[in-house]
């Protein structure tokens, strides 16, 4: 392999922006960002696990994708109990992965083809192997080393009752008991997640400082985002109440916390201290919008993910009152949406999307459910034009882009996921949706590793995904990945897609159709029926063939086109809409 100079780029990485696009500071609140999860990429060294190696030889073709950014999911020094949102060293590449100075060349040699990098800071909690944690575990109760985190003692009289009953993220109980040295039981800590990822204490102002540091040795690197992981959970109330049974906003003992604002106002004048603009995306799971859009105050951060759009089922109704929520709430703080189909640790759109119910919930996740894979490709296909047309910034989930679909039998020995372990199997977990990619050949792994053709993969992709393979669809015009890199080419040159105003125009009932600018048009049919087009529109690109008839062109059901309107005056009517 290649040998790297270590830091070299560091100085000059921030002023390395060359073209147009990574010049450009408002990057953020129209760019294609697609989402990496290392381990299932691509494999430079032949042990079955994705690398960075294996990122860098792939880059050409992410080029040719047409994206603006990747965001890495965790690529630091972890056990992997949760996939790497376990991190045990932030300053260093999981060996598994690389080092850290081939991070460095990565990211210079993105950013050499316009492409820039986001990494995942993961701040509630860190590994139980991270050396602070390590050393909390050897300190007495009540020391400074436990003080990182939330060790408390036990209710009742033998202290043997948790001190709380919050739910956990991943089923089972939120603390686990310590050992003294004695080998009596000792102090309880709390985890939102795994008893593998214990909370970080954000009252601590060591943790505040901590994580600005760390925000500080990745933007020297030359990154220029940070997704931040479950980013409304970080601080808690310190009485450590039990939940209250409809806490008011601000109430929840570990949600939604008021402080975190103050948190991220430190975070974002770190990274308003860099040259060119850093962008903060929170990861934020909220259902009142005015307290998801109150973390995109223009001081805080700068983006976060819309689930909402995301969970929803399909159908015109339905998607539309979720745009036009998600939007009027971005509206009052001037930020941008983002737009996201799916991504780690959801069902994959085309799995989802062919189910009798549509829409996604983790508490409602089953394994058996039976999906329509034609019909969920169909209406992923609608829906990856239709989000690619909506004003904000746009997430691309690998694989999504091959129209992968959820790997729903994988045998129990390939299950790694805490969220199949902790609830006992009754929720499949999320290792279906993290699968290696398939690149080319007709048989498992499908030249997932660039160096042996036979090397197994970490998981097993099944044999049906001959079909997929990047090499297969590259040369087909009707594939996924072809409608992804022409919409992502159109969106490019469109001046008017990405950030701006929408504006809907009358349409039939269960027809999505808005204009974007004075010309561009997105008509996404999801009425049962054709819908004719109107007259002297030319089309750029559509989901699904569109069909001649005597009165014009037809849209089928359950697909997008978009349409260049030659005369503005087109029977197109609609009231604006400013993002
Ligand atoms: C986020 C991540 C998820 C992880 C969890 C705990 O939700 O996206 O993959 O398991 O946080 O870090």
């Amino acid at each position: 392999m290649e040998t790297v100079a270590p830091s070299q780029q560091r100085e000059a990485a921030p002023s390395t922006d060359h073209d147009s696009k990574t010049a450009d500071d408002t990057w953020w609140r129209s760019g294609v960002i697609y989402q990496i999860y290392p381990r299932s990429f691509a494999d430079g060294n032949g042990d079955g696990t994705g690398d960075l190696a294996g990122i860098r030889a792939r880059l050409p073709y992410l080029k040719e994708l047409g994206i603006d950014a990747i965001w890495y999911t965790p690529w630091y020094v972890s056990p992997l109990a949760d996939g790497g949102y376990d991190v045990a060293d932030y300053r260093a590449i999981d060996p598994a992965f690389g080092t850290l100075a081939e991070a460095e060349v990565l990211i210079t040699e993105a950013l050499e083809l316009g492409i820039r990098t986001i990494i995942d800071i993961v701040p509630n909690h860190v590994s139980a192997q991270h050396t602070w944690f390590q050393q909390a575990l050897n300190a007495a109760p009540g020391s400074p080393e436990r003080a990182r985190f939330w060790f408390h003692k036990g209710l009742g009289p033998n202290g043997d009752e948790m001190p709380t009953h919050w739910p956990n993220n991943f089923g089972g109980e939120v603390w686990s008991r310590t050992t003294n040295p004695d080998g009596t039981p000792g102090e309880w800590y709390l985890h939102l997640f795994d008893s593998q990822q214990p909370d970080l204490n954000w009252s601590n102002p060591e943790i505040i400082d901590e994580h600005e540091q760390i925000l500080k040795f990745w933007f020297d690197r030359g990154v220029a985002g940070i997704r931040i992981d479950s980013a409304a959970l970080l601080v808690k109330d310190p009485a450590l109440p039990e939940i209250p049974e409809n806490p008011g906003p601000g109430e929840h003992p570990n949600t939604d916390r008021d402080e975190l604002h103050e948190i991220y106002r430190g975070w974002r004048a770190v990274a308003d201290s860099y040259p060119g603009s850093r962008a903060l995306i929170g990861e934020i799971w909220l259902p009142d919008t005015e307290r998801f859009a109150a973390y995109l105050r223009p001081d805080e951060l700068h983006t976060a993910f819309n689930f909402d759009f995301m969970t929803r089922a399909w159908g015109a109704t339905n998607l539309r009152e979720s745009i036009d929520m998600m939007l009027a709430a971005h509206e009052p703080v001037a930020a941008p949406a983002t737009w996201v189909l799916s991504n780690h640790d959801v069902t994959r759109a085309v799995t989802r999307y062919g189910r009798s119910d549509s829409s996604f919930d983790f508490l409602k996740k089953r394994r058996g459910v039976p999906s329509d894979l034609e019909l969920g490709t169909r209406r992923a296909r609608a829906a990856a034009l239709l989000t690619a047309a909506l004003p904000g910034s746009l997430y691309i989930y690998q694989g999504d882009e091959l129209g992968l679909p959820e790997v729903e039998d994988l045998p129990l020995d390939q299950m790694h996921d805490p969220m199949f372990f902790r609830s006992n199997g009754t929720d499949p977990g999320r290792d279906g949706c993290r699968v290696p990619l398939p690149w080319r050949g007709d048989d498992p792994p499908f030249g997932f590793s660039l160096t042996d053709d036979h090397a197994p993969a970490w998981l097993t992709p099944p044999r049906e995904w001959a079909r997929y393979t990047a090499a297969r669809q590259d040369i087909d015009p009707d594939s996924m990945l072809t409608l992804y890199r022409r919409m992502l080419a159109i969106r490019r040159d469109e001046g008017s897609l990405g950030d701006g105003p929408m504006r809907w125009i009358d349409s039939e009932r269960d027809v999505l159709a808005f204009r974007r600018g004075e010309s561009f048009v997105n008509v996404s049919n999801l009425s049962e029926h054709p819908v004719t087009l109107p007259a002297g529109c030319v089309p750029l690109l559509s989901s699904m063939p569109l069909v001649e008839k005597p009165d014009g062109m037809t849209l089928p059901t359950d697909s997008t086109v978009w349409l260049r309107l030659t005369d503005a005056r087109q029977h197109l009517t609609g009231e604006p809409r400013t993002a």
